[in-house]
């Protein structure tokens, strides 16, 4: 397993951070390569709860390199705040390198995303208030601040003014007041740099030198494809790419290393914040689901939506990301349904639609249509660790998303801790 991505398949939060926790016991070096701190990766190890935000969810292996690569838009503040909490729960992060090209999220950015989310007022993304937006089209409007930048604040100072300048004139544009300024953003950056200089490197070097000695690297994806922005919901989407081509442009990879995708799909469906949901459940089985699956977002804390599974937009997912295996996630909360339903298309007008729709007016008029199935009442709870110890109304479910997807279920995931895991055959190098 030289080289593997992991992508989730959704909208986010189809248990990536898990996933990722349990493969990093076999790699040398995992890679964040897109978003910030707008992702929440939960490692769950029955005592202690770890989420990581920016740091790759491998700080449990010691041995393991974490890379925040140049496609990361970079939160130091909080930054600094996850390493501190993972020091305190007792995993120091020892072996961590920041790419000098990752883009700063700065205190003006987060301010901004709040600003324009209520500009935006009932068309409002419902982001996460991390600033992602506002970096990454800093990034693209050649105005930004790069982690390198930390290793010479003094020659900032222009820069900085005139970075004040544009978002005090953005912010009353709407409607608001920009509270940074010169002098604090200076202080900041000043602290950044203390703390964070001694770990900013040439990250593509780094992740190259590996592969090229032969060391096993996973590409840690944050999100899901859907929320992709050029392939996502447009415009209910973050700021970044998702899909696994990303991971050359988002970690300076040789393209000619070829990178494996391990897909995450969780057995049903999620998604936070604003952006159409075909299959979205308003009813107790709806409830159900985020009851048991306790679908409370991990960086925000906003309660998320839950719904049937979507196969016809999982598909979409699989082509983008190139996955022809995936880890099927949080099976267990389907336990105790009567009947489960999986969208397996879409009609619009009457019609059966082909592709998978680029807008979102058409998305939100969708009707799906559902496969149904048997449930099962087996609580999944006890420690089951093989396929063969699964209901076989789950094994059925399984084994039309692999037919209908055209993957394979490497690893079935009945529970938040790695002990509840499934492996059925290793994962194809
Ligand atoms: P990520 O953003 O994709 O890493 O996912 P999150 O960590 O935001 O959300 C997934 C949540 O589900 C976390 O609280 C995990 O601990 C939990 N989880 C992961 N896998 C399973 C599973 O198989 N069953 C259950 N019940 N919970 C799971
Ligand atoms: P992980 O990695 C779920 C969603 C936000 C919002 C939209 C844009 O934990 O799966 P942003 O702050 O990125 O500008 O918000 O994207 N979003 C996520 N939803 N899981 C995530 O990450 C998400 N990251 C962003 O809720 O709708
Ligand atoms: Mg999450």
């Amino acid at each position: 397993m030289p080289a593997m991505a992991i992508v989730g398949l959704q909208w986010g939060d189809e248990g990536k951070g898990k996933i990722t926790d349990y493969l990093s016991e076999i790699a040398d070096c995992v890679v964040r390569f897109q978003g910030g701190a707008n992702a929440g990766h939960t490692v769950d190890l029955g005592r202690k709860t770890l989420k990581f935000h920016q740091i790759p969810s491998c700080a449990l292996h010691k041995g393991v390199t974490a890379v925040i690569a140049n496609g990361v838009a970079l939160d130091p503040d909080e930054l600094i705040r996850e390493m501190r909490t993972l020091r305190e729960k007792g995993f120091p992060v020892t072996k961590l390198a920041v790419s000098n090209r990752a883009h700063l999220v700065m205190p003006y950015h987060k301010e901004l995303d709040g600003l324009e989310e209520a500009f935006k007022g009932a068309g409002a993304v419902g982001t996460t208030r991390k600033g992602i937006g506002p970096c990454y089209a800093d990034k693209a409007s050649r105005i930004g601040f790069r982690a390198g930048d930390l290793l010479d604040v003094a020659s900032l100072t222009e820069r900085v003014e005139t970075a004040i300048r544009f978002k005090k004139a953005y912010a009353s544009a709407l409607n608001g007041a920009l509270q940074s300024d010169v002098q604090g953003i200076m202080k900041k950056l000043h602290h950044w740099s203390g703390v964070l200089s001694s770990h900013i490197t040439d990250t593509s070097s780094l992740v190259n030198g590996f592969i090229s000695r032969g060391k096993s690297v996973i590409f840690e994806g944050a999100h899901g494809l859907m929320l992709d922005i050029d392939h996502g919901n447009y415009p209910f989407v973050t700021s970044s790419n998702i899909m696994t081509g990303n991971v050359y442009a988002g970690s300076g990879l040789n393209p000619q290393v070829r990178v494996k995708t391990l897909g995450i799909l969780k057995a049903y469906a999620t998604r936070v914040g604003a952006g159409p949901f075909p299959t979205e459940l308003d009813d107790e089985v709806g409830e159900h689901l985020a009851l048991k699956g306790m679908e409370i977002g991990t960086t925000t804390g906003r309660k998320r939506r839950c719904g049937w599974l979507d196969l016809f937009a999982a598909r979409y997912a699989v082509q983008l990301s190139g996955a022809r295996q995936v880890a099927i996630t949080k099976l267990d909360v389907l336990s105790g349904l009567e009947k489960l339903r999986v969208a397996t298309g879409y009609t619009y007008g009457g019609k059966r639609l082909k592709d998978y729709p680029p807008s979102v007016g058409v998305l939100n008029g969708v009707v799906p249509v559902y496969r149904e199935f048997r449930g099962w009442s087996d609580q999944l709870d006890e420690d089951i660790t093989r396929w063969s110890e699964l209901p076989d109304a789950a094994k059925r479910y399984i084994s039309f998303i692999e037919d209908f997807l055209g993957v394979e279920a490497k690893m079935i995931s009945v529970g938040p801790s790695r002990k509840k895991t499934i492996i059925r055959g290793k994962l194809a190098p």
